[in-house]
């Protein structure tokens, strides 16, 4: 694991999410209640879920709406057991990093 810097201090909104590329993968990473990053995609029909909407640590993908806990990864509705990747998101004097 290496941490990355991704994005700027401060240029994450809070209450919202942005996606990010760190080599293939695409994650999201939201500023609610601290940083937290999980991959992007849903696994619905491949949605990005970054810009979904965010209540508490569940966002909603805009797509078709299925949730995710943004802190586990859960899908919380239709399918159980299924889980998006989560990565340690961490804000520092120069910027917001990721564990990857
Ligand atoms: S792509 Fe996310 S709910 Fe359909």
């Amino acid at each position: 694991m290496v941490w990355q810097k991704i994005a700027e201090k401060d240029s994450i909104e809070k209450g919202k999410g942005i996606e990010i590329k760190v080599g293939l993968k695409r994650i999201a990473i939201f500023n609610q209640d601290g940083y937290h990053g999980i991959d992007a995609l849903c696994v619905h029909q491949d949605g990005s879920i970054a810009p979904g909407k965010l209540n508490g640590c569940v966002v909603e993908c805009p797509l078709h709406f299925w949730h995710y806990d943004i802190k586990t990864g859960e899908l919380l509705d239709y399918l159980k057991g299924v889980k998006l990747q989560t990565y340690n998101v961490e804000a520092r004097n120069d910027g917001i990093y990721i564990d990857i």
